[in-house]
């Protein structure tokens, strides 16, 4: 039975592409306030995310709430005609709270405390920690739920960023009832985490626990379910604010995730659909091989968690984060490509964190939209500029990215596939996704992201990378699309095993056996460093496994390693479709041309492609109106058919588009309006 797609969404809650920011006016003396509110409505801003960690100012001692600053605030804000993004505050609990309560404070795998001094030190199942919380939400929705000024509700922030995964009796105690509802009895529950394996077989739900600090590999089963526990816990938080919110107020909720490669404890598919605008926290991580890339697949992650709608950046950076190792800057034409990547890829919205750089605190390196060095700087300009870019863009607002081809993304296949005891710690799930993500993307193929089960039925061509653990029906579902035309392209490590984390047998990929026309019996990783030759003299590494063919046809052997004339990529005819199997981690060369390879066949019309992904071509339409970015990361001008109305410099183009080395040009195309 197919999953309905995740619901397509209005438009966002303000009219064309929405420019915003956070602000902590708490920090600021009220001469200040004034300041900004003038220069933010001079620069263009359009949207605020106030109160977002304003608990300890809000209510200073238990039950005793002062409103004044944040009346103030939000008046000023609304008289300058700058709309304001709520915050419920309760994300960082006051002094007096933890220390009256400190049984809120979350616990970590091996039993030792989070103390406060941070933030976000409570434990996602604290009855405790929730009462108090919904108290202030109540109080704060009572005032501001018909502010005329109040154009959306920011629930929490960043909920999981820090407290995800905690391990304290309270939470052992709800995880044991989340496991009592999901499986009914202590037997489908051993039968489903395979206790027979060192004697774990348990008598009563009594005497589970969450998978804590142990002396060997824990139970993965128990691990995977642990982490649904913990997604689902902290989404029932986010449903109680917004259930209080929406007694008092009709302005949309949401909340800001973090599609992003560091973060992955949260399911966000489950999340979606009770969020009403989907918004997402992303920030370049130069930890990664490619950030840029990275970004995009997030951008186009996150259009999928919004059903191809509209949604909105919360946050990015104007420059440096200070939370990575070396925390780089951005040039002023960087941050416009990055913020112009976000809309290309479907958000209407681009905001930052923060308004004005902290002087104090553990942000205080943080960059923002005002310098620690003030308006007379680089990056105060580059916002400027961004500002006026963006009112040109105001026209594409609710026009959603073209693309006919998808690629499946699970969060559960994320956190079984890179559990402990795998074959080989040097595969990661992400890693896997991205290399699929990145070579489509140099193709110049616009990817949907969907989530396992999604309706596959508009797409000509679907990627299921690492896809380790998935339902029978989720499985069933790329089957039955193949079956009816479609194409697939499937990587190493996909349909190994079920929804429990348990192995499908008689050999793999137990899921897709059929599907790919082959049968593999022993995985055969190789030593990180380690090259292998391909038949087509293309390179591969990471992985190999020995695999037989039934019903498709090899494109390509290894050469050398430890299988040599074993089939690495293979090729099956299924139904009316085809499916292509990956058996080992492709250099992004090799990757590109398999998937070249199956677009063809599946009639998939690439943009731009360019091998080193310095160029990126999305299309955003609605009716007849069609829009093509053209991204150039490079330093080299590009020259590209177009024809149409330029946005960006606002001018006419007839016949070839240029767009200048680390520029972007947007084309409203010829027919349309
Ligand atoms: C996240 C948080 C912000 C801030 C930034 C720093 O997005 O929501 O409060 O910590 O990271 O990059």
């Amino acid at each position: 039975m197919r999953k309905p797609a995740v619901p397509p969404r209005g438009p966002l809650p303000l009219p064309g592409i929405t420019l915003g920011c956070d602000y902590n006016p708490e920090q600021w003396p009220r001469e200040v306030w004034d300041a900004d509110a003038v220069l933010m409505a001079e620069a263009g801003i359009d949207l605020v995310a106030i109160n977002i960690f304003g608990w300890s100012a809000l209510e200073t001692r238990a039950g005793e709430y002062t409103f004044d600053d944040l009346d103030a605030v939000i008046d000023l804000l609304h008289g300058h005609g700058i709309r304001v993004n709520l915050g419920t505050a309760t994300s960082s609990p006051p002094p007096w709270l933890t220390t009256r309560h400190p049984e809120i404070l979350p616990v970590t795998a091996d039993g030792t405390t989070r103390f406060p001094g941070g933030r976000q030190a409570w434990c996602p199942s604290s009855p405790v920690f929730r009462r108090h919380a919904l108290a202030l939400v109540e109080q704060v929705a009572k005032r501001y739920g018909q502010h005329p000024g109040v154009a959306l509700w920011h629930v929490s922030n960043e909920l999981g960023c820090h407290n995800a995964l905690c391990y304290c009796e309270v939470s052992a105690e709800a995880f044991r009832g989340w496991l009592a509802d999901r499986y009914g009895s202590i037997e489908a529950l051993n039968a489903a985490w395979g206790t027979s394996f060192w004697s774990q077989r348990y008598g009563d739900f009594a005497e589970i626990q969450p998978p804590r600090a142990a002396l060997s590999h824990r139970n993965p089963s128990q691990v995977l379910d642990f982490h649904r526990f913990s997604s689902d816990e902290l989404l029932g938080y986010y449903r109680a604010e917004a259930e209080v919110i929406r007694r008092y107020a009709t302005a949309p909720v949401t909340t800001n995730f973090m599609v992003t490669a560091h973060i992955r404890n949260l399911d966000y598919w489950s999340w979606a659909p009770h969020v009403d605008v989907i918004a997402n926290d992303h920030y370049l991580d130069h930890r990664l091989g490619d950030p840029t890339a990275e970004l995009s697949f997030a951008a186009d992650l996150t259009r999928g968690l919004a059903g191809g709608g509209p949604w909105m950046l919360m946050e990015q950076a104007v420059g440096a984060v200070n939370w990575q190792p070396h925390n780089l800057a951005k040039s002023p034409a960087q941050m416009l490509r990055n913020s112009l990547t976000h809309v290309a890829r479907g958000a209407d919205s681009i905001c930052f964190f923060q308004w004005r750089a902290s002087p104090h605190g553990a942000e205080k390196f943080h960059s923002a939209l005002i310098p620690h060095a003030g308006t007379d700087t680089v990056a105060w300009r580059s916002v400027l500029d961004l500002s006026s870019v963006l009112r040109r863009l105001a026209e594409v607002a609710g026009s959603r990215v073209v693309a006919d081809t998808a690629l499946i993304f699970s969060w559960p296949s994320w956190w079984a596939a890179d559990g402990d005891g795998r074959p080989s710690e040097a595969v990661r799930y992400l890693e896997q996704v991205h290399a699929v993500y990145n070579a489509l993307r140099e193709l110049g193929v616009t990817v949907d992201i969907v989530a396992p089960g999604a309706d596959l039925s508009s797409y000509r061509l679907v990627a299921a990378p690492c896809l380790y653990a998935i339902s029978d029906p989720d499985a069933a579902v790329l089957t039955d699309y193949v079956a009816g035309g479609g194409h697939t392209v499937v990587s190493f490590f996909s349909g190994i095993a079920d929804e429990t984390d348990r192995i499908r047998l008689g050999g793999y990929p137990g899921a897709f056996r059929d599907l790919l026309g082959i049968t593999v019996e022993e995985f055969c990783p190789l030593t990180p460093g380690t090259a292998i030759t391909l038949t087509s003299g293309e390179k591969a590494g990471l992985w190999s496994e020995r695999l037989r063919l039934t019903t498709a046809e090899a494109l390509a052997c290894y050469r050398d390693g430890p299988l040599p004339g074993v089939p690495a990529i293979t090729r099956n005819t299924f139904g009316a479709g085809t499916s292509r199997y990956i058996a080992t981690a492709l250099e992004a060369d090799a990757l590109r041309h398999v998937l070249r390879e199956a677009a063809d066949d599946a009639g998939v019309t690439p943009t731009e492609p360019c091998d080193d992904g310095s160029v990126e071509v999305v299309r955003r339409a609605d009716g007849d109106r069609r829009y093509v970015f053209v991204i150039n990361h490079g330093t080299d001008d590009i020259e590209l058919p177009a024809n149409g109305h330029e946005l960006v410099e606002d001018r006419p183009v007839a016949g070839m588009l240029r767009v200048p080395g680390g520029q972007v040009r947007v084309v409203r195309e010829v027919g349309a309006r």
